[in-house]
């Protein structure tokens, strides 16, 4: 085939490509305006080459003709995470999406190949619009975490290096190293929920304070001054505790206290 009539056919898959890549930058974009974790913490993306098409084709004897309907892999995107958790999240998100219509799953995380390769891939239907119309198209989606990227990248590396012919002492080394990053990826997990009860704490804490400090400042209007004092001194002292069991009692404590002056003053 001419090779003019192969970019007139990988368009809408380069265009599907970027098109995904700006969508979930955005998201990640997204949660960092909201202050939330992103459970993507990275998007790669590419169109398959026209070499690695035809290699593919002919190793799995796909006419070119049925090519586009056989190869579900010309475009492709990436989605790293930091956990292995975060994958499944992101599988969520997916498939809640309007965008991407989901064809096939497979979990290469809890099912491992045999080479020791760790992934979750989604098939989905996209639909893309250019200059010659409407086409739907499919886009491979490969969630993995940092740790399995990196396994994968070295792994892939070898295989063009020895023509897929990885030679049986490297093939143990990569098993070894793909145990190791099971481990490495596990210790990770248990470290995420140390981090988000610190975050949970954090953020509770600081919503308690803020209650707080909206309760003393409407109690200036209501209170004397003397004891509008007591109170912040006892304020900063319970502050400086660190303890949020007392300053959640302290909160409770303001709040009759704010209640019982709205009541007086009202009467
Ligand atoms: P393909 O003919 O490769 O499409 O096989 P498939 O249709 O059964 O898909 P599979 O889900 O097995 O693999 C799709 C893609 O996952 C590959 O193109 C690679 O990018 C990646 N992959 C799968 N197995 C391995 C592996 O052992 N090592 C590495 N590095 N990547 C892999
Ligand atoms: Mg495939």
């Amino acid at each position: 085939m001419e090779i003019q009539l192969w970019r007139e056919i990988l368009t809408p898959y380069d265009q599907a490509v970027k098109e995904l890549i700006v969508k979930f930058e955005h998201l990640i974009k997204e949660h960092k305006e909201k202050g939330i974790y992103c459970p993507i913490e990275q998007v790669k993306g590419r169109l398959k080459a026209i070499s690695s098409i035809l290699d593919k084709a002919q190793k799995k004897n796909i006419e070119i003709s049925q090519i586009e309907k056989k190869l579900d892999d010309i475009a492709g995107i990436r989605l790293i995470c930091q956990f292995v958790e975060d994958i499944y999240k992101v599988v969520e998100i997916i498939r809640k999406r309007s965008d991407l219509r989901v064809v096939s799953e497979k979990d290469y995380i809890n099912h491992m190949k045999d080479s020791g390769y760790r992934s979750y891939h989604i098939i989905a239907e996209y639909d893309v619009e250019t200059l010659k119309g409407h086409k739907t198209i499919n886009v491979e989606i490969q969630i993995r975490t940092l740790a399995m990227d990196f396994w994968s990248t070295i792994e892939h590396s070898l295989q063009y290096k020895y023509k897929k012919n990885i030679p049986d002492h490297i093939r143990e080394r990569l098993s070894r190293a793909a145990d190791a990053i099971i481990v490495l990826d596990n210790e990770m997990s248990s470290v995420r929920s140390e981090i988000m009860d610190a975050q949970n704490s954090f953020l509770i804490q600081a919503n308690m304070v803020a209650d707080i400090l909206t309760n003393i400042q409407n109690l200036y209007h209501l209170a004397n001054k003397r004891e509008m004092l007591k109170i912040q001194d006892e304020f900063y002292r319970i502050y400086k505790e660190d303890n949020l069991e007392h300053l959640e009692r302290f909160r409770r404590e303001l709040d009759l206290m704010a209640e019982g002056y709205r009541a007086q003053s009202y009467h």
